[in-house]
């Protein structure tokens, strides 16, 4: 896509906000699949996520419609294929593997997967993105199984707002999961709320305090079009708004060192008392500094969240002798191929067909 498409067009009045990651630098070998993982636009990918279940206790309205049907059992990867997809992605640069889902915890023993993860050589971090309702139950098996680091979606504290927008009731199971989390040792403690227009202005505030006091780290992200319902722009709860609540409800903040691969921009609260962070993903996107692939529960690869292409890799993985050397290039086209960037803020933007829960966060 073209530059000018995406709209970078700074939106923080606080001024916390210095410019986006710098262009990766364009070297002239990048002209063919390279051994690594390394686009045609010079970004290198060491990031995996990988989503091990479609399926999902909640039914948020940003992420799937309330009829949703979820695939057989059958078509998910098994954990062995899993491993084998990792084992190969490890060889070629990939240290950093996060699962995700639908919900993870839904899949069953998903401990076990970790542990077999966490002795691939190369992996040297893996974490949980979960929606917090099975936490309290898993959270010590997890930890004992090699995960450190845990994020939980939760967007509001409130259980009337945590019914509309997931359809389901179970604010307060997410919160024993926090709490069983924090108990277990995982660090750092990560929350993801979504944002949009009309809900989070009632829920930033009270988000912020909470996050404070128990040391999570609070990340909102602005509303992305990857659901089932409509996305207007206009529902969009910018995260210049939210810094400007924080900022003026809660405690000043200043800017942290952010991780420029990492998709959110941090600030702390300037008298220490922790950290908050934005991902604005529609204001102002990280694509330029994205690491990440990612592998669907039915082993699809995805080289962007907003992908419209995918690459089989299921056939591979189950194909009668596994072929390292074939799931590796499928791989490395995958990701040589990736685009510039999402289009969310461009007129030619098409929504993908899978919506998040079938992706993974
Ligand atoms: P760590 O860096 O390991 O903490 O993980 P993370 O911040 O990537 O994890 P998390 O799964 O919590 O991601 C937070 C949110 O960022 C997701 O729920 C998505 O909404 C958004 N996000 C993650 N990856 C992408 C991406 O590739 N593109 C876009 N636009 N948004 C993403
Ligand atoms: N926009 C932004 N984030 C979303 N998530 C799900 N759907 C959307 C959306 N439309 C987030 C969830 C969770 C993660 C799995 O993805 O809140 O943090
Ligand atoms: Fe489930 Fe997460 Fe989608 Fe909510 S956002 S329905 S918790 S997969």
């Amino acid at each position: 896509m073209k530059n000018e498409e995406i709209s970078t067009e700074p939106r923080w009045p606080l001024g916390l906000l210095g410019e986006s990651p710098a262009a990766p630098v364009f070297h002239s070998s990048l002209l063919t699949p390279h051994s690594s993982l390394i686009d045609s636009h010079g970004r290198r990918h060491n990031n995996l996520r990988v989503s091990v279940t479609d399926r999902c206790n909640l039914r948020c309205t940003y992420c799937m419609p309330e009829d949703v049907t979820f695939r057989d059992r059958s078509e998910l990867l098994s954990f062995e294929e899993i491993t084998q997809f990792v084992r190969v992605a490890a060889t070629l640069g990939v240290n950093k593997v996060r699962l995700t889902g639908g919900e993870p915890l839904m899949r069953k023993e998903l401990h076990k997967l970790v542990r077999m993860i966490a002795v691939v050589p190369g992996i040297a971090d893996i974490g949980v993105t979960t929606n917090g309702i099975l936490l309290a139950e898993q959270a010590q098996a997890l930890f004992d199984a090699g995960i450190r680091r845990m994020n939980v979606s939760l967007d509001t504290l409130d259980p009337g707002r945590f019914r509309e927008l997931t359809r389901r009731d179970g604010v307060e199971k997410v919160l024993a999961g926090l709490d069983a989390a924090k108990r277990a040792g995982f660090a750092p403690i990560k929350v993801n709320a979504v944002a949009i227009r009309g809900f989070a202005e009632h829920d930033v505030v009270p988000l912020a305090r909470y996050c404070r006091d128990n040391g999570f780290e609070l990340r909102f992200i602005e509303y992305m079009p990857i659901g089932a319902d409509v996305w207007e722009r206009e529902k969009v709860f910018f995260a210049s708004e939210i810094l400007d609540l924080i900022g003026n409800e809660v405690g000043a903040l200043v800017p942290a060192n952010t991780d420029p691969s990492a998709p959110a921009l941090d600030f702390n609260y300037r008298d220490g008392g922790g950290t908050v962070g934005v991902i604005a993903s529609v204001s102002r996107p990280f694509c330029r500094s994205c690491n990440r692939i990612r592998l669907t529960a039915d082993g699809k690869l995805r080289n962007c969240l907003f992908a419209l292409d995918e690459t089989d890799v299921k056939g591979l993985l189950r194909s009668a002798s596994i072929n390292e050397e074939a799931i590796g290039n499928a791989l490395r086209e995958s990701v040589w191929a990736k685009w510039e960037g999402h289009e969310i803020n461009a007129k030619t933007f098409v929504k993908p067909d899978r919506t998040m829960h079938a992706i993974g966060g």
